[in-house]
This record gives C-alpha cells, structure tokens and sequence, in this order.
C-alpha cells in the first residue's frame, strides 16, 4: 500500500498554477525526447509499475495515448472496459478501487459519471487519473495548451474563444484559465452554458473569463479558436435540441476570420465536419489538430510522471 496520499490528475481546480506549469513543461520535454524518455522524468521503478485504465465509454486517444505513454516511461498498462467488472453488476466502486490498489500503480478511469471518479479516488491508494467525464477532460487541456504554446508561444496573455457546447471540455479550459493566466471567452447558447458555479470560481480565482452567446463576439481577435462535438457521449438522447441550439455556432471560414490572423483552430476530437466545424476550417491550415492529438501521448507522459512521483 502507498505510505503517502496518492498524487491523483482528478482537475484542474485541485492542481495549483505552478504544478500545472510544471505538468505541461514534462510534456513538452517529452516530446522533444521522443521515445527516449531522459531519466529524470522517468517515475522511480518504473519497470515494475502497471498502469489500469477503466473505460465506462468509448475512446481512441485516451486509451492509445495512455497505453503507449506508459510503455515509453518503461511501465506496464491493462486496460479493461466497465462491463468486464464486477462493478458492472453492482460491486460498490469502493470496494472496486480498494482492490485494484493493491494489484496496480496507478488508474486512469474514463467514467460516465463524475461522482464515480470522486468515489474512485476517495479509496484508491494509488494515483487515480482523470480520462473524462461528463463534467471534465483535464487530460485534453494539457495537450491542448501545449498545442498553443508550440505553435504561438507562452500561453500567458493569450486570447483563447471557445464556440459551442458548455461541455466537459470547456469546463476544464475554465479550470485552466484560473491557473494560468491566460484570457477566456466563451461563446454558447445561454441553455448549454458552463456551470454558474464554475464561472464564479474561476473568477473569485481570478481567471479572465467572458461569456457571451454571440460566437462572432468571442472569437473576435483570438489566439486560439476552440470547438467540440454537439452531442457528448451520453446525449444521444438530447442531439436533436443540441444541434439546433448550436448550429449558430459552427466553425466555419467566416468565423475563423473573425480571430487574429495567425490563430489556431483545436478540437479534441472526434469531429463532425459539417456541424461544429467546417472542413476548411479543420483540414484548413489553422487547423492544429493533429498536433493537438498527438500531444496528448507527451501530456499523458508528463500526467503519468507527475502522478508517479516525479516533480
Ligand atoms: N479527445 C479524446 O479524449 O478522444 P477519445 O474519446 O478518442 O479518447
Ligand atoms: N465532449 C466530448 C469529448 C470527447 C473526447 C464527450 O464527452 O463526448
């Protein structure tokens, strides 16, 4: 059993600015490293540690990203989805992340709900990582701003406008404005916006975050253009209501202009050309997206660095 509490990646609210400075900083030295992980951001006993990753819904990124991260740090990786558990049958979550502890190292869980990664993390005496929920993606933002920073420069000062769904996504570019001092606009229809409380975090954080439901208004001289799917995973149900109150905020050419004149685009993938974003825009040369999903194998090395003891 771990002797210390356990370095948990849950959010960004509980990580402080410097910390995440330092997480990024680990991704963009990793990759600069490339395979050759440099031996002070390799985790101590590497060699011996597993990595469990738990998915309540579907993924490609994460689960690769992670998979191959923990390879290249010199570690193991099992991964297996919720019905292959026994908490698909009522075992309590509790009893789950108690037991996984004393078998692997560390465990990244993909859950459906946010209470479940909490509950998780509450027992587990193993770092628990945060691989999405239906309120956050930490992990997508850590990439993400090292996206930004390669291609533009410290993100401090910066302009960052997001157009569409108050989501997971932009839940966690919150949390990250109130740690790293850039500035944050966010443009959504007043029905999907972020949570109140969240906003009112940010700021008592001292985060510069605007919130308007006019798309043109936010992107308006941004660094950064920022976009994901109408319809998260969970909201099937709900896609009709979304993809009307969202279509005014599509990314399309005439929006991307609206944004300084050497913006990026990102999405965290998948995207659907032809609602959130349009094709000249994604496959535009704007767009950053293949850099944006690459980055997140070298942010899921830093976040695994990190949560395994390296500082
Ligand atoms: N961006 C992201 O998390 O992608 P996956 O759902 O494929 O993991
Ligand atoms: N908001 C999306 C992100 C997918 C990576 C979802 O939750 O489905």
């Amino acid at each position: 059993m771990a002797l210390r509490a356990p370095r948990h990646f849950l959010d960004l609210d509980g990580i402080d600015g410097a910390t995440l400075r330092r997480i990024v900083d680990m991704g963009h030295a990793m990759k600069a490293a490339g395979k050759g992980v440099p031996n002070e951001l390799k985790p101590e006993g590497i060699a011996d540690l597993v990595l469990m990753m738990i998915f309540e819904k579907p993924s490609t990124r994460t689960r690769v990203s992670f998979d191959v991260a923990m390879r290249q740090l010199g570690g193991q990786t099992l991964a297996l989805n919720h019905a292959d558990l026994q908490v698909g049958r009522g075992e309590p979550i509790s009893d789950t992340a108690k037991v996984l502890s004393r078998y692997v190292d560390a465990i990244m869980i993909r859950a459906n709900k946010h209470e479940t990664l909490g509950e998780f993390a509450a027992y587990a005496t193993v770092p628990v990582i945060n691989g999405l929920t239906d309120r956050t993606h930490p992990c997508q933002i850590v990439a993400d701003i090292m996206t930004v920073e390669e291609r533009l420069g410290p993100i401090g000062g910066r302009k960052v406008a997001w157009s569409g769904d108050g989501n997971n996504v932009a839940a966690s570019w919150i949390q990250a404005a109130a740690r790293l001092g850039f500035k944050l606009t966010l443009a959504c229809p007043p029905q999907l916006n972020p949570e109140h409380a969240l906003l009112d975090w940010a700021r008592d954080e001292g985060a510069d975050i605007a919130l308007t439901d006019e798309a043109a208004a936010a992107v308006a001289g941004a660094d950064c253009v920022v976009t994901d799917t109408w319809v998260s995973m969970g909201q099937q149900d709900d896609a009709r209501r979304r993809r009307q109150l969202l279509a005014p905020y599509a990314v399309d050419g005439e929006l991307m202009r609206k944004a300084a004149p050497d913006a990026i685009f990102l999405h965290c993938l998948p995207a659907y050309r032809g609602s959130e974003v349009a094709a000249e825009v994604i496959d535009g040369p704007q767009s950053a997206v293949w850099d944006e999903a690459e980055n997140r194998l070298h942010a899921q090395k830093a976040i695994l660095a990190w949560c395994l003891g390296v500082d």
